[in-house]
C-alpha cells in the first residue's frame, strides 16, 4: 500500500499572520501519528510556519526551486535554503510556472535534480491545457513532460519524488475531472513508468490537483491510482482542508 499524501498549494495568498494562524488550525486539527499532509507556503512564510509547525506531522513545502545552486540568480530560491526553513517537498514545473515565468520542460527537470540533491522531495505538476486535451494529445503532453525528467534524472530518481496531475482546464475553475478522466490519466502516468520500472511504478505517489474540494475529495481519491491531491483554494480553508485530508 501506498502511503497517500494531501498537499496544500496556498499560491500567492494571505498576510503573515494569516499564514500562521491556518498552519496552526491545520496542526491543531492532526494527531500524534498522522501522516501524508503538508503545506506548500510562500517562501517568506516559512520559517514562521517552520516555527509553528515544529513537531506536528504538519509537512512543509516550497512552490517552486532554483534550477541553480547558488550564485548570482537574483530573486530566486535554492533547494539548500529551503531545506533550512524545514521543507520537505518543493513543487516544480506547477503549470502557472510554466505559463505565466516560461519555467520549461528542461529547467523543470533541473529544478527537480537541485531539490533532489539535498534530498527536498521534488512533487512534479504535470498536465494538459483544455486545447491539448480537445485536441487529444493529452497523452502526448503527459509524455512530453514527464520524459523530461526521466531523460535528466533517471526513472530511479522518481523513487524518491512525488507527481500531481494537474489538468490546466480544472486548476481554479470549480470544474473537476470525473472520477474516470482522472484515473485515466493517473494510470496512463503509472504504466509509462512501469515500462521502465515497476519497483518505481509501484512506490510513486501520483496526487491530483484540480478543484478538488472537501464534497468530491472522497471519490476521487477512491481511484485506485490516485494517492492524495494537491489542493489549491480549499486549503486556504483549515477546516475544509482537513476535511479533504480526512477524506483519503
Ligand atoms: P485549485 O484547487 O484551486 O483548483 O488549485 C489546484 C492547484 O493548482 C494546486 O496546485
Amino acid at each position: 500500500m501506498r502511503q497517500s499524501l494531501v498537499m496544500g498549494n496556498w499560491k500567492m495568498n494571505g498576510s503573515r499572520s494569516e499564514g500562521l494562524a491556518l498552519a496552526n488550525a491545520i496542526a491543531a486539527g492532526l494527531k500524534d501519528g498522522d501522516k501524508g499532509i503538508a503545506v506548500c507556503v510562500p517562501y517568506v512564510y516559512l520559517s514562521d510556519v517552520q516555527g509553528a509547525t515544529k513537531n506536528t506531522p504538519l509537512a512543509l513545502g516550497g512552490q517552486n526551486v532554483a534550477d541553480q545552486e547558488s550564485g548570482a540568480y537574483t530573486g530566486e530560491i535554492s533547494a539548500a535554503m529551503l531545506k533550512e526553513c524545514g521543507c520537505t517537498y518543493a513543487l516544480v514545473g506547477h503549470s502557472e510556472r510554466r505559463s505565466y515565468y516560461g519555467d520549461t520542460d528542461e529547467s523543470v527537470a533541473t529544478r527537480f535534480c537541485q531539490a533532489q540533491k539535498e534530498s527536498v522531495i521534488p512533487v512534479l505538476c504535470i498536465g494538459e491545457t483544455l486545447e491539448e486535451r480537445e485536441s487529444d494529445t493529452t497523452f502526448s503532453v503527459i509524455d512530453r513532460q514527464l520524459n523530461a525528467v526521466i531523460d535528466m534524472a533517471g526513472i530511479d530518481a522518481l523513487a524518491n519524488s512525488v507527481i500531481a496531475y494537474e489538468p490546466v482546464w480544472a486548476i481554479g475553475t470549480g470544474k473537476t475531472a470525473t472520477d474516470d478522466q482522472a484515473q485515466e490519466v493517473h494510470q496512463y502516468i503509472r504504466q509509462q513508468i512501469a515500462a521502465k520500472s515497476q519497483v518505481v511504478a509501484d512506490k510513486i505517489q501520483i496526487l491530483y490537483g484540480g478543484s478538488v474540494k472537501p464534497d468530491n475529495a472522497k471519490a476521487i481519491f477512491a481511484m485506485p491510482d490516485i494517492d492524495g491531491g494537491l489542493i489549491g483554494g480549499a486549503s486556504l480553508d483549515a477546516a475544509s482542508f482537513l476535511t479533504i485530508y480526512q477524506s483519503i
